[in-house]
């Protein structure tokens, strides 16, 4: 069967990084977290104090930026890939609300993304690839066979965010949660370079009231009549 590109994107918290890897693991395919990408960017300028309180030092950061080497390793026992920092497992690190707070503004400097960009395109360049982010569809593969723009309403993504931050023991008020998960969206769909728009040619699915099983059916109902 031929491989394809997938590009899934879509506001924080749609639950595109769930159905994805589900969806990379029945093709197997590979799956690239870009959010995870993002992160690491800004654990690296949290990590070398290249953020003070609220003001980020974007050239300072831009200076550094080859001092940053972002890869993943896949964990059998996970059932997915994890994402290194200079040779540091940082998958657990970049999933705090101090880094949420930051990446938005940190992925809006354009020298962060065009690094990012070109490493992404060279992790799909053999197809067979599922890849979530903001702007997979319409800047990384523009010409992917199969691209998805996932949406939910607001609080379905907050509530599904405050109890993923629960479980993993963080200790905040869903106030909180619903307030970093808009400003987030804001950000990212008003900045000048690759705002989160829906490609053209995606697929838009609403699944706020769909579970994981009839999205991944869907998808990969989609993803067979690609190939
Ligand atoms: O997917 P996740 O919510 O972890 O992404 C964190 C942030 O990284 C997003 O809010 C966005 O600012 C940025 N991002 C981006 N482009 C991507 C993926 C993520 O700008 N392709």
């Amino acid at each position: 069967m031929n491989k394809i590109v997938i590009a899934i994107d879509g506001f924080s918290s749609t639950g595109k990084s769930t159905v994805a890897k589900q969806l990379a693991k029945a093709l197997n395919y590979i799956y690239v977290d870009t959010g995870a990408m993002y992160r690491a960017v800004t654990y690296f300028a949290l990590e070398n104090n290249l953020i003070d309180k609220d003001f980020f030092h974007s050239e300072k950061l831009i200076e550094r930026l080859s001092d940053i080497n972002i890869t993943f390793k896949f964990n059998e026992k996970l059932g997915f890939a994890e994402v290194y920092l200079n040779g540091k497992n940082i998958e657990k690190a970049i999933r705090t609300l101090e880094v949420s707070r930051f990446v938005s503004p940190i992925a809006t400097i354009s020298e962060v993304r065009q690094k990012l960009v070109e490493q992404q395109q060279l992790m799909g360049k053999d197809k067979g690839i599922v890849m979530d982010g903001r702007d997979i569809g319409t800047v990384v593969f523009p010409d992917a066979e199969l691209k998805i723009f996932m949406t939910a309403s607001a609080e379905t993504r907050a509530i599904r965010r405050y109890r993923e931050l629960l479980e993993r023991g963080h200790n905040l008020s869903y106030d909180e949660v619903l307030e970093n998960v808009t400003t987030r969206d804001r950000i990212d769909s008003t900045r000048e370079d690759s705002p989160l728009i829906k490609a053209k040619d995606a697929i838009e699915i609403d699944n706020s009231d769909l579970t994981i099983e009839v999205q991944l059916d869907t998808l990969l109902k989609l993803a067979k009549a690609m190939t």
